[in-house]
């Protein structure tokens, strides 16, 4: 995720397979899954030397760093973020807790109240399109519905044009060109949420989450968009990516429209597989509090710690031809994370793509798509970005 990147000089010299690539480069995160398969027989840890971090690419050793917070920290990550990702301890459960809580469509079992506004922007947003000329279904469709839906959750009900194009903002560039641009346009947020404020609905919802989070008292109205950035950063991008890269997968693969149309329970694996194949956040990091083991190799305290979630999932010692598509697999992908920092916002994306994925279905035949699709990486997530069509009556 872009707001995990940061270097830490490391003290010690690595007793490690030393690998070349530098994972912060434009020319590694242009495709990641061509680096991926050099690294796993490099062993269970890698010190990347130009990168200045450890990484771990395996299935096993990447389940075994994200399953310890206590010797892998991710506080580090609080210049973002104080209040999940970058809280560790009773903090961060707690928070977790009041967050699972209060936004309801972060529960499984209360998702459906969601489905009212999903139906009116996915319509507003259909009745938009061009007929017979070519559109980009990404910028059209996906990017704005999942920022509306994912604002309007939040209690933000006003998006302005500018932030349905936010996905461009973090199209790859070097590490440090991005967080430029995308700390640029938090002032852009800092005025929406100031304005949101103003509006009753926020006040009752967002501050009063806000509230229950920070026991001191209220938050400041920059505190509050901070929590808004955590979950615009780590929900929008990626269930746009999702849902992309499923509808990048149905043109290609024909025979599975009519088994999802007629196989309800088809969906799941399908959506589940996209993850594993096309993991929408490649990276997660960590920091060692402690002198930590992984597998047979020692990873000195106060060191970085990459966890390349995407190659995980393609771990050949795990998934038999990682890089077939095969929905039904037995084991499972780690898209999501997982231990105590696992996503909140699992059930929504999965509900998300699936209620796109019905709509779009309703009226394939009507789309030309293009053969090609164009995969735009943003730093550390994987994203396709042009996926044309034409739209016939
Ligand atoms: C397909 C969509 C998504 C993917 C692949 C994804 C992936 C992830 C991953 C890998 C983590 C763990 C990060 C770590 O351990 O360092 C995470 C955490 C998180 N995600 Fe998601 N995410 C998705 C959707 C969402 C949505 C829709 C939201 C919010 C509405 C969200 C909010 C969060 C938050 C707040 C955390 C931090 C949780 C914690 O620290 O306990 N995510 N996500």
């Amino acid at each position: 995720m872009l707001f995990s990147i940061f270097k830490k000089k490391s003290t010690e010299r690595p007793i490690y397979k030393v690998a070349d690539a530098d994972i912060y480069s434009k020319e590694f995160q242009q495709n990641f899954y061509k680096h991926y398969p050099a690294f796993y027989d490099l062993g269970d840890v890698v010190f990347l030397e130009k990168s200045n971090c450890y990484a771990v690419f395996r299935y096993e050793s990447a389940r075994t760093v994200l399953n310890n917070h206590e010797t892998f920290s991710s506080s580090h990550l609080k210049t973002v973020d104080a209040v999940l990702l970058g809280a560790d301890g009773k903090k961060h459960l707690r928070n977790k807790k009041v967050v699972l809580q209060n936004i309801v469509s972060l529960n499984r079992e209360q998702l459906h109240t969601t489905n009212d506004f999903f139906h009116s922007v996915f319509e507003k947003l259909w009745s938009s399109l061009s007929v017979d000329s070519s559109v980009n279904i990404v910028d059209k469709l996906v990017n704005p519905l999942t920022l509306t839906l994912i604002f309007h959750e939040l209690g933000i009900h006003q998006v302005p044009e500018e932030w349905n194009v936010f996905s461009d903002k973090t199209t790859l560039k070097t590490k440090s060109e991005a967080i430029a641009e995308v700390f640029s346009d938090w002032n852009l947020l800092n005025d929406l949420v100031a304005h949101n404020l103003k509006e009753e609905h926020l006040r009752e919802k967002l501050k009063r989450l806000l509230q229950l989070i920070n026991s001191e008292g209220w938050y400041s109205p920059e505190e509050l968009s901070r929590f808004v950035r955590l979950f615009i950063m780590a929900g929008a991008e990626t269930t746009a990516s999702l849902i992309a890269s499923s509808i990048y997968l149905l043109t290609q693969r024909s025979n599975d429209v009519e088994r999802l149309r007629n196989h309800s329970g088809y969906v799941t694996d399908f959506l589940n597989e996209t993850l594993r194949l096309y993991a929408p956040a490649q990276f997660t990091f960590r920091y060692t509090e402690k002198e930590a083991v992984v597998g047979k190799q020692k990873i000195p305290a106060g060191s970085v710690v990459a966890i390349a979630i995407g190659a995980a999932n393609r771990d050949p010692a795990i998934f038999e031809q990682p890089d077939v598509f095969m929905p039904g697999r037995t084991a499972k992908h780690i898209a999501f994370g997982m231990g105590r920092h696992k996503c909140v916002g699992e059930y929504l994306s999965a509900y998300l793509a699936q209620m796109f994925l019905g709509k779009l279905l309703l009226h394939w035949e009507r789309f030309d798509f293009a053969k090609e699709a164009t995969v735009n990486n943003t730093v550390f997530a994987y994203k396709v970005s042009n996926l044309n069509a034409t739209l016939r009556k």
